[in-house]
């Protein structure tokens, strides 16, 4: 089955997982493994364009889980903010009229708040570090799984690069430069601290605002990975980029608790490998992406600014020690993060 194209949040109806079976018992929630699972068409959501690298991994992960599953689990993808921002499409999948996800850690934070550990400035030390600790550890797994009796969790991830500050004319060198400028954040509250801490002047605002705002001189800069400047085109507007490298703030993939319920255990497995397959894979489409941007972006205009990142990281490392006594588990994920690093 394909999904027209123009298909509109008005057509979401109650649920979207269309259960395609003619004939079975349709009443049943919770998974089997007896060998009648339905066909069914999953809708993923996410707000980058068909030409970003994360599009291209979803599409592997569409195929994977279709080639795994026999053919029964279909996952359309609609990109492009198309069925809302990142807020929004987090509360669809929640209440269960959206099947499944793709959104930034940092907009996962305001619905939990353990989420914000993925926000926190250097937290990881190296890309090294960060792989580590997405693919092995158990404090991720649980962050993830934590928010299930609510009507979501996070199947997997993508890594979403590491993001700097990007402003419109001004390179910024060292903290002291952020004095003033607005600097548009995720609406997140690490990252608005960040900033804080930083001495910029954070401006939180839904990913889809960026452009016209940098355009319009509402914001003096953003922060963003390089994907940002091309895909984006925010390097329309924005011609200097400075490797404060201060997140490795993943892309999560999450899906509807009462969806996943209603699936039989194999097309759980099929959706649960594709994921950790197209995890691996996007990380070499993600350095070639990377390497393109980069090229792409400097034909747009834009420099880019290597920097001593000291100061920054003295100014935002604070914020560590805040995450840890926000709640009896942080400190716990916090040690766990760092072990992987050892
Ligand atoms: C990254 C991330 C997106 C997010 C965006 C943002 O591009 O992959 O999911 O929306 O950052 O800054 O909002």
């Amino acid at each position: 089955m394909k999904f027209k194209k123009g298909f509109t949040i008005a057509s979401l109806g109650l649920s979207s997982m269309l259960l395609l079976a003619a004939c079975g018992d349709d009443t049943a929630s919770s998974s089997s493994s007896e060998g009648e699972a339905k066909d069914v068409s999953l809708r993923l959501a996410h707000n980058q364009g068909e030409d970003h690298p994360i599009h291209t991994s979803l599409e592997e992960l569409a195929e994977l889980t279709a080639e795994k599953s026999e053919e029964s689990v279909e996952i359309g993808l609609f990109p492009n903010g198309q069925l809302g921002d990142e807020r929004g499409v987090i509360e669809l999948v929640k209440s269960g009229t959206l099947d499944m996800a793709k959104v930034s850690a940092s907009a996962l934070e305001s619905f939990d708040s353990n989420y914000a550990i993925f926000s926190l400035p250097y937290v990881f030390q190296s890309e090294e570090h960060y792989f580590n600790v997405m693919d092995n550890s158990e404090a991720v797994q649980e962050i993830f799984q934590n928010t299930k009796d609510e009507g979501f969790f996070a199947l997997g991830w993508y890594t979403g690069g590491q993001r700097s500050i990007y402003t419109a004319d001004t390179k910024v060198e060292t903290p002291a430069d952020m004095n003033g400028m607005k600097i548009r954040v995720q609406e997140s509250p690490t990252s608005i601290a960040m900033i804080e801490a930083m001495g910029g002047a954070p401006t939180p605002m839904s990913f889809g605002e960026v452009y016209t705002s940098l355009q319009q001189g509402v914001i003096d800069g953003a922060e963003n990975n390089e994907t940002g400047l091309t895909s984006n085109k925010h390097g329309e507007v924005a011609k200097a980029y400075t490797y404060t490298e201060h997140q490795y703030v993943p892309d999560v993939l999450i899906v509807s608790t009462s969806m996943w319920e209603g699936l039989s255990e194999e097309q759980q497995q099929a959706i649960t490998d594709a994921a950790v397959e197209s995890s691996e894979s996007h990380k070499t489409v993600w350095a070639d992406a990377i390497d393109q941007a980069i090229t792409d972006a400097e034909e747009m205009g834009v420099t880019f600014y290597e920097i001593d990142k000291q100061p920054f990281i003295d100014a935002a490392t604070p914020l560590h020690e805040t995450y840890q006594s926000e709640n009896e588990d942080s400190k716990r994920y916090f040690e766990d993060f760092q072990s992987y690093n050892e």
